[in-house]
């Protein structure tokens, strides 16, 4: 999993691309490269660390033409030997993807006496494209690429092939560019940077970059022609506007982001397709990863406690290889940031062809999901560039929330107003400055647990992941009242549990399990939308009293003291919340 851009123009090569990776970093920077062509010439740089390390190495690189990468490890270390481009026999790759059957077609390479450089699975394709060269660069993609399993979209340079850039998609998104030279790149922003058309190629299909134009190939290399998407990217501000860094300033952005999310699907018209699927929609699927699946949790307590409609909710990559059943008339919910997320596209196709309709809720226009799905319902969180999900996190919960309540609605029932969510959202990120303090605390525990019961229980799944993903301190989310079943056992004086009491209805039962584990030594931090409610029994210091709310849109608020947790023991621990280790944006390998 990781970004590929490739450039063939007037201008020197490596710049363009040194920037187009900057913009891809999100998706892996475990280690970069960039490979040109210059006079003929392949020339390749690689270096392991974030693409800041190549940018010295590789600037001065000469050559209009060039292809380049930003890694997150599959198969083989983070190392330069690792780093893509690839090359061999004067062809050099950059993959995004996984080749499943590349051990057997590295051992068929290996029998006639080719050698390898690399651990990869991405290198066997420059050996089997170099073999398939007899001076077409297409046609010899083409023929390498027949032979692979399992998901890529690659950019190919060639010695003697002349100024093109050769191109392949199946199951890894790629767009091709063209205005000022042509382009390649793994996400729109990084392709409409240096183009003023742009085209979403489709698994199975090819394009043949050069100086001057774009063209795209069907499976037998039968020329497409295609309209450039339509795109709007007013909206992708990338500074950090005055914050140290993008995940702070994302969660100044979180009342925005809810305000522009939240939508009245009744009212509009060009909400119609999904009204239509909603008055049909008696049983819900959710299928999503990571913080998604986690807006997934909040959105099954919300649509069943508002609409009586039965939700399931799946981690996406366990819903894809258990058979799940789908009974007739299934609404299956994609939730995904990004839209590239592999288990998730995975399952949204899975649910399809059992039947099912899918509706994708994504932050991405144009993004593989919403090429899968029936429907779309965009967030509007902006562009998100910190790992660690946040303000697109509360856009989803909003448009989670106005699904609930217009299906609440369809049912006869009624749901409480949406619309005072941003203002208070607003206070409760204000209020959430306080727990600065207790990150001192948090940084010196050995483990931490969130507890939560109901609404609240999706607050503790992701302030506990939030937790993990940016200071690596070991923490787990658990229901309240199955805290006594075992992990207790954890709990003590290095363990702290925070509290998340955000429906005032289950406010005495999660207490219960507060004294349970202050009678253990254990220090208790409450974040809570109930007033007064801990006074007395923990020190007032311990407590966060966030604006009172709907019980059950209370996980937009109670999750940002949570995220701001997170990212204060980072920031003391002097980690870099915005690019933790190990961790990528955008997962889109299985
Ligand atoms: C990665 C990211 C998470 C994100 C998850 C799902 O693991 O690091 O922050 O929640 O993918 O991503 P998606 O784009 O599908 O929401």
């Amino acid at each position: 999993m990781c970004g590929i851009v490739g450039y063939v123009g007037r201008k020197r090569a490596a710049p363009i691309l040194l920037e187009g990776l900057k913009k891809l970093e999100y998706r892996g920077y475990d280690s970069a490269g960039i490979a040109t062509l210059d006079e003929g010439k392949l020339h390749v740089v690689k270096r392991k660390g974030r693409v800041e390390e190549l940018v010295s190495a590789a600037e001065n690189l000469e050559g209009n033409i060039g292809i380049a990468h930003t890694r997150w490890a599959t198969h083989g270390a983070p190392s330069e030997r690792n780093a893509h481009p690839h090359s061999y026999g004067g062809v050099a790759v950059v993959h995004n993807g996984i080749i499943e059957n590349a051990g057997e077609l590295r051992a068929e390479c290996e029998a006639r006496g080719e050698t390898f450089s690399s651990e990869t699975d991405s290198e066997v394709i420059a050996h089997l494209i170099a073999a398939a060269f007899r001076g077409e660069l297409l046609a010899a993609v083409r023929e390498g690429t027949a032979r692979l399993k399992g998901s890529y979209a690659i950019a190919v340079l060639c010695e003697g092939a002349g100024n093109v850039i050769a191109a392949a998609k199946r199951g890894s998104p790629l767009l091709v560019g063209k205005g000022g030279g042509s382009v390649l790149a793994s996400d729109l922003p990084a392709a409409a940077a240096f183009a003023e058309k742009v085209y979403a190629l489709k698994d199975g299909e090819f394009a043949l970059l050069t100086e001057d134009d774009v063209r795209l190939f069907g499976g037998e290399l039968k020329e497409i022609v295609r309209d450039p998407l339509k795109f709007d990217l007013k909206e992708e501000g990338a500074g950090k506007n005055g914050f140290s860094h993008y995940m702070r300033k994302e969660m100044a952005e979180i009342p925005v982001s809810i305000a522009n999310s939240i939508v009245d699907l009744k009212a509009q018209s060009r909400f119609l397709a999904i009204n239509i699927v909603l008055c049909q929609t008696y049983y819900i699927q959710i299928v999503a990863c990571g913080t998604a699946y986690h807006s997934g949790v909040a959105a099954k307590a919300a649509i069943e406690a508002l609409a009586r409609v039965p939700v399931e909710v799946s981690v996406a990559s366990e819903y894809r290889y258990r058979d799940p059943i789908v009974p007739k008339g299934t609404l299956v919910i994609a939730v995904s940031q990004s839209g590239e997320t592999a288990d998730t596209i995975a399952a949204a196709k899975l649910a399809k062809e059992k039947g099912a309709t899918v509706l994708a809720v994504t932050n991405v226009a144009y993004s593989s999901l919403t090429e899968v799905a029936d429907v779309c319902l965009l967030t509007h969180a902006g562009r998100e560039i910190a790992v660690a999900a946040t303000k697109s996190f509360m856009a989803q919960l909003a448009a989670l929330y106005s699904i609930a309540s217009a299906l609440a609605d369809i049912k006869g029932r009624s749901a409480p107003s949406l619309v005072s969510l941003p203002a208070l959202a607003e206070d409760a990120l204000a209020r959430s400055e306080r727990v600065k303090g207790w990150a001192q605390a948090i940084a010196r525990s050995k483990s931490v647990y969130f507890i939560g019961r109901g609404f609240d229980y999706a607050a503790a799944l992701e302030g506990s992941l939030k937790l993990k993903e940016v200071s690596y301190l070991p923490s787990e989310g658990y229901p309240a009242g199955e805290l006594k079943h075992g992990t207790l056992a954890l709990v003590g004086e290095h363990s702290p549990v925070i509290a998340i009491i955000g429906d005032e209805k289950v406010a005495d039962k999660t207490m219960n399990a507060v004294f349970e584990v202050l009678s253990r030594g254990a220090r208790v931090f409450l974040v809570t939308t109930v007033e007064g409610l801990g006074e007395g029994t923990l020190p007032k210091e311990d407590i966060l009293t966030l604006p009172a709310c709907e019980g059950v849109y209370s996980p937009l608020l109670t999750v940002i003291p949570l995220q701001m947790l997170a990212y204060e023991t980072a920031v003391l621990f002097g980690l870099d919340p915005d690019k933790p280790r190990n961790l990528a944006k955008s997962v889109t390998v299985e």
